[in-house]
């Protein structure tokens, strides 16, 4: 495998390409601060962002990417999320417009369903708006988050459907990536292999555990070993797992040094030795465990 670096990017199932560090786009804070700490993260070299309509930040982060880069638009992956009340077609449908509208730049990289709640036929509807929005131009590549394995192989059942329903191979869409808490203590192999078995991205929402960790003993070992933050060994973890980790910080000196990952390696023991059996997530939701009538 190639040296990782900060412009390091995968392939997604759509044929696009993601960078594969991502900013974790400050949750419920006022679109000037969403603007002045985006910009920060792109001087700090983030090309990726991830905001969400629920998070109210699409403007600050829109506004942020068209005027604090020279980069041109293609060169910045901007994604955002339909959120968990509005999981149904007729709603996707008109999250993707006031995306577009509040963002202003003009296509959604990856626009995923933030939440599996609301059932069967309307977490269909959704995806096929979803699928709709790649159709028009108006969404590049589209995905999931929180999706439980229940969730994920009833979106393979939809897929196929759609593909009958609406005249063939493509129709039912490309899941091309998919957004969980994984960090060292909640790693979810489950979800990770049938992502793996089928080529999906796996972005991790809270890498760094909400600070939840920092004195661990072997997260601690390592940051003393590479002479790096915890934070740092948290985020290199999961760039080494193949993941897209999606760090957030609102103060300059760690939008920095969580982007400053490139310089160390963990060995593939270490990577192994992190990760632990443990199922604590700390987000404060756990949407993958929900039935597929909830
Ligand atoms: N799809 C979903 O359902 C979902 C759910 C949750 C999150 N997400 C995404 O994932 C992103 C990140 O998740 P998160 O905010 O839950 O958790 P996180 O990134 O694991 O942790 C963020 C917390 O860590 C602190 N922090 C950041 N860098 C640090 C450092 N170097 N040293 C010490 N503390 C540091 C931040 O403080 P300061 O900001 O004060 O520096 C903040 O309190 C979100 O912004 C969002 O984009 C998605």
């Amino acid at each position: 495998m190639a040296a990782l670096t900060i412009n390091s990017k995968i392939k997604l199932p759509s044929g696009y390409e993601i960078p594969q560090l991502g900013y974790g786009v400050s949750f419920a804070s006022p679109p000037e601060d969403t603007e002045r700490v985006s910009k920060l993260a792109l001087e700090a070299g983030y090309t990726h962002f991830d905001s969400a309509a629920f998070y109210d930040n699409e403007d600050g982060a829109g506004r942020a990417i068209r005027t604090g880069t020279k980069l041109p638009r293609e060169q910045i992956f901007f994604t955002s999320k339909v959120p968990p009340g509005s999981v149904s077609y007729d709603g996707a449908k008109a999250t993707i417009e006031q995306t577009l509208a509040k963002s202003e730049l003009g296509y959604v990289d990856l626009m995923l369903l933030h939440a599996p709640y609301g059932g069967s036929a309307n977490r269909k509807g959704a995806w096929r708006a979803l699928v709709e929005a790649v159709e028009a131009g108006k969404v590049r590549s589209i995905g999931v988050s929180n999706y439980g394995v229940q969730h994920l192989d009833e979106l393979e059942r939809h897929i196929a459907e759609l593909e009958v329903e609406r005249g063939g191979p493509g129709k039912g869409g490309v899941l091309s990536a998919g957004q969980w808490e994984i960090h060292p203590w909640c790693a979810r192999r489950d979800i990770t292999d049938w992502c793996a078995a089928r080529g999906v991205a796996v972005q991790a929402y809270t890498p760094l555990v909400r600070g939840k960790r920092w004195g661990e003993p072997a997260l601690k070992k390592l940051a003393d070993k590479y002479g790096k933050s915890e934070a740092q060994v948290l985020v290199r973890w999961s760039l080494q797992k193949g993941f897209i980790p999606l760090p957030k910080s609102v103060t300059p000196d760690r939008i920095r040094s969580n982007a400053d990952v490139y310089d160390f390696a963990l060995t593939p023991e270490e990577v192994a030795g992190l990760e632990t059996d443990g199922y604590t997530p700390v987000a404060g939701w756990d949407p993958t465990v929900a039935p597929l009538e909830a």
